[in-house]
């Protein structure tokens, strides 16, 4: 393994430190509107508000690295609103492992990107929420477990919330679905969570997807289901490091079900997961006019 993705894994391996959620602080949508900041927070919910696809943010659910998770209500439902930072604010250290393979034909954006300038950070942001909204649409429409997009199927459509990816809220306002990494498990619990999470993995592959953070961190439990989430890196096969990132993503999933008692090892676990890719796809959900 090249020192490269040992720094990959270093990284990694903080992530599974943050264990604890941060306590749910309940912002009321004036102290999101009210500011005269010009914050992006502030300006993206105020456009989502008045194009009508929020009509209320109720709380912030948490904030991490890349994003802050709100809970809005909106014309469909209770939503996930996830706001990215600035993308000045933001890192896009470890863009390039999976971006390698794009194939990006406006050469001015492409330096841009290159550069860093700001323009440049803009474009790679907005390249990043519309990835992720392409994303939920495609799994979610191929019938597997993660949470229904909110805005779209049209790209024009979802393109107005940049920065900000909406969704369907998994769990209740009360009462939000928790990570794989926050509950307690029975070791029943633990298996059949265990099976879902290696099938959903397979059934990614086989639409030709490696997920690119795949643990526990990233997966939801709501009765007694499965959710997968956070997918703005997602790779294909084209990306030249596709088997590195799911040989990774099969690691990181057996390591992190270890606190439930599994002891599954990642090779075990990737040859589990490329053995169910070739068994029958999910049902497709049939979107509704
Ligand atoms: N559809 C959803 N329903 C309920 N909760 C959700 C949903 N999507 C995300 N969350 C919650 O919001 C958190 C952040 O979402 P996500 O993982 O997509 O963002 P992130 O920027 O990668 O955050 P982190 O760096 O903490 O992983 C998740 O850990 C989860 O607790
Ligand atoms: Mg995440």
């Amino acid at each position: 393994m090249s020192a490269h993705w040992d720094d990959e894994f270093a990284e990694f391996g903080q992530k599974f430190r943050r264990k604890t959620r941060k306590p749910q602080g309940r912002r009321k949508i004036a102290d999101l509107t009210g500011s005269e900041t010009g914050d992006v927070t502030d300006d993206t919910v105020r456009r989502l508000l008045d194009l009508g696809h929020i009509t209320e943010v109720v709380c912030e659910l948490k904030s991490g690295k890349e994003a802050t998770a709100y809970i809005a209500q909106g014309p469909k439902g209770t939503a996930l609103l996830k706001i990215y930072r600035d993308s000045a604010a933001r890192s896009f250290k470890n863009d390039a492992v999976y971006r390698e393979g794009q194939v990006i034909l406006d050469q001015r954006a492409k330096r841009a990107m290159e550069g860093r300038s700001r323009k440049g950070l803009d474009m790679l942001q907005e390249g990043w929420v519309m990835a992720e909204y392409a994303h939920l649409w495609q799994l979610w429409q191929a019938g597997l477990n993660v949470p229904e997009p909110l805005v779209g199927p049209n790209v024009k459509t979802y393109a107005e919330t940049v920065p900000a990816v909406l969704m369907r809220l998994i769990g209740t306002e009360d009462q939000p679905a928790p990570r794989l990494s926050d509950v307690r498990l029975t070791p029943a619990e633990a298996r059949d969570a265990w099976e879902q999470a290696v099938t959903g993995m397979a059934q990614m592959l086989k639409l030709g997807y490696a997920h690119g953070d795949y643990s526990t961190y990233n997966l939801l439990w709501w009765e007694n289901t499965v959710t997968i989430i956070d997918f703005p890196q997602l790779t294909t096969r084209q990306n030249p490091n596709f088997s590195e990132l799911l040989r990774r993503d099969a690691q990181s999933l057996a390591v992190s079900f270890r606190k439930h008692g599994l002891q599954e090892s990642p090779e075990q676990t990737l040859r589990e997961v490329q053995r169910r890719a070739l068994g029958p796809a999910p049902e497709p959900r049939v979107l509704l006019p």
